[in-house]
Formats: structure tokens, C-alpha cells, sequence
């Protein structure tokens, strides 16, 4: 049996949706669990020619034998919730929290209209924000009040739990990032609550003893969108000239971009207790590597990158993302 946990190592975006989607598929997990805030995130899956762009369904979705469950601690909404079961034919296998937090529409409201949330901190608009805090006025709806989601609820820590003591493999998907965490961040320019890996862990109701591994996702460069500060942040003309150029999955901003930051990386490491990190986008930093599942292909400067990584963090780097596709990986880590 094991429990993944599956965590941000910056300031999100940096590929965890890839990185899930191929462990949905090579460890078999009979379960994945969403955890995280909500749908501020945007979890890009590239699955046989086709694009997904995810903010609630766990990345598993293309595993047709995997449970999709939704932890009590991530928010919903529930417009997007329905237009993405759809989009990934989900609705067989997935199950939701009774206690998950519901955004409705005043929360979006106040999230795009309140000058602090939507100009000083950028927020994406979701609603998230909001939200939480009235969950923590104990005044947010959650699951189980709402009719439309009644066939979906379950107790996803009972599941979890059973699943886990039956010796099966379990996903945990972390949403956001170690610095968007509203306690080890840069605060104020966070998310609405925790993001590490032990909040992941109580998103979905297991205790850190459970947790076998824990994959800290880092882009062989780092980007953020919104405010807030970004070491060595490089100008827009010098993102593009690098061809680092991205956009947000949710927002459709302008990424900001910076060169990979190992003192981040380290103690990114640490904060998650991580046991391995999964390196993304090295094709974009290394054009050599692109689509590559061969070690043998890591060379060179590719492979000082990697060395310093590991010697800087003490953390393996085991799983190496060569290309957007679920397919471009390079997978290092002990069967
Ligand atoms: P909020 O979580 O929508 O309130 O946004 C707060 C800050 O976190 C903003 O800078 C957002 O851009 C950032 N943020 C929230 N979720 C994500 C994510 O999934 N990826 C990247 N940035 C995010
Ligand atoms: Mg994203």
C-alpha cells in the first residue's frame, strides 16, 4: 500500500496535472484524491492529442479504473464541477466529501470587486478567498446542503482509510504551491489557506503517519502569476527571448518568469518533508531532452541541472518531464 502525496514546489503551474496523470496511469492507484483550495487552480492535462484543463476533477480521470474522490477541505463550484464531469465523462467515478466548502456566486462577486483581494493580491477571481472566510465564520454551505450533489457524496477519509488498509495505492493532489501557502508564503501575495503537504494530508482526512511519499513538483524554471514578489524575476522581453513564455490555465494571464531558484527548491524540500521531486519542463530550459523517456538521453548541462538539484536539496530527483504530453517522462524511481 502506499500513500503519494503530489505537492507544488513554487508558485503553482509547475506541471503537477502531467506528473499525476502519469502516475494515474503507471501505479494503477485504485483512488486520487483532489485536495488543495479550489477551483483557483488549473491543472493541465495533454492525453492522447487532447487538452484538459482541470480546476476540481483530479488529474486521474484518465485512468478508467480509478476512484475520483474530492476532499472535505477544497471548495467547489459547482457550474464548473458539472461542465467538467462532462468534459472527462466522470460521473461513475467520482465522489465528493459531504463537508466540502460551496462558492457561490457572491463569493465570486466579492473576490473580482474587492479592490485588496483583486488588486493587491491578484487573486484569480474564483471566489476562493471569500469563501474560506466564511467557512471560517461557520457560515459557508457545503456539500451536503446542496440537492444536485447528493449522488456524489461519500466520506472520502473513510474511503481513503479502507482503501489504504486494504494495501491499495492511493493519489493525494495537491492544488496552489508551497509559496502561495498562507502560512509559509509570501504573505500577503498567498492563497486563502495552507498548501504543503501536511495540509494536503488533512484536506482529505489521513494523518501524516499514513503518507509513504511525498512528490514535490518543481519547472525547470519558475513562473507566478498574480503579485508578490519573484527572486531574480527577468523582464517580459527576456521571458520571451528565453521561450518561457506561458499563460495562466484559469486567469489567461502572462506568467511572470524567473530562472530556477535552488534555495526555493530546498526548502520547498523541507516544509513538504518531500521524498522526491519531479522535475517539469526540462525540454523548454534543454531542448535536447524534449520527448525523451531515456536516462541515457540526460546529458551534459541537463545533467549538471539535475546533479545540483540534488546535491543542493538532498532530495532525487526521479520523475523528469520532457514534454507536455502524459507520455514525455522520463521515470527514475524504483519499481
Ligand atoms: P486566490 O487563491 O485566487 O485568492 O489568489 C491568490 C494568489 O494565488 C494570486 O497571486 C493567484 O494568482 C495565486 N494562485 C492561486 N491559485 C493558483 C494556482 O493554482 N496556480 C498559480 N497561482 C495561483
Ligand atoms: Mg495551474
Amino acid at each position: 500500500m502506499t500513500l503519494t502525496i503530489i505537492c507544488g514546489g513554487f508558485w503553482g503551474d509547475e506541471g503537477k496535472g502531467k506528473i499525476l496523470s502519469h502516475l494515474a496511469l503507471v501505479d494503477k492507484p485504485s483512488i486520487v484524491a483532489r485536495a488543495g483550495v479550489g477551483p483557483n487552480a488549473g491543472h493541465t492535462i495533454f492525453f492522447k492529442g487532447k487538452e484538459y484543463k482541470l480546476r476540481l476533477i483530479p488529474s486521474g480521470f484518465i485512468n478508467p479504473d480509478t476512484r475520483l474522490l474530492i476532499g472535505a477541505g477544497v471548495l467547489i463550484n459547482t457550474k464548473v464541477l458539472f461542465k467538467e464531469i462532462e468534459d472527462t465523462k466522470s460521473q461513475s467515478k467520482l465522489g465528493i466529501d459531504y463537508q466540502v466548502g460551496i462558492i457561490e456566486d457572491k463569493h465570486i462577486e466579492m473576490d473580482s470587486k474587492n479592490k485588496h483581494l483583486s488588486g493587491k493580491i491578484g487573486s484569480t477571481g474564483s471566489g476562493t478567498g471569500p469563501a474560506n472566510m466564511d467557512r471560517a465564520m461557520r457560515s459557508l454551505k457545503i456539500a451536503r446542503d446542496i440537492p444536485e450533489l447528493q449522488e456524489f457524496l461519500t466520506d472520502v477519509s473513510t474511503e481513503i482509510n479502507d482503501a489504504l488498509d486494504q494495501g491499495e495505492n492511493v493519489l493525494a493532489e495537491g492544488s496552489q504551491a508551497t509559496f502561495l501557502s498562507l502560512y509559509h508564503g509570501t504573505y500577503p501575495y498567498v492563497t486563502s489557506k495552507d498548501t504543503t503537504s501536511s495540509a494536503i494530508c488533512s484536506d482529505i482526512g489521513v494523518g501524516p503517519k499514513k503518507v509513504d511519499e511525498v512528490i514535490v513538483v518543481m519547472k525547470s524554471f519558475i513562473t507566478r502569476v498574480g503579485t508578490g514578489e519573484l527572486p531574480g524575476e527577468l523582464s517580459e522581453e527576456e521571458t520571451i527571448e528565453k521561450g518561457w513564455v506561458e499563460y495562466g490555465a484559469v486567469t489567461g494571464r502572462l506568467r511572470r518568469a524567473a530562472p530556477f531558484n535552488f534555495e526555493l527548491a530546498k526548502k520547498a524540500v523541507r516544509i513538504n518533508s518531500a521524498t522526491q521531486i519531479a522535475l517539469t519542463k526540462l525540454d523548454i530550459v534543454y531542448p535536447k531532452i524534449a520527448k525523451s523517456n531515456n536516462v541515457d538521453n540526460l546529458k551534459g548541462e541537463a545533467l549538471e541541472f539535475i546533479d545540483t538539484i540534488e546535491a543542493k536539496t538532498r532530495c532525487k530527483v526521479t520523475l523528469i518531464g520532457t514534454g507536455p504530453g502524459t507520455e514525455d517522462i522520463i521515470d527514475l524511481r524504483e519499481n
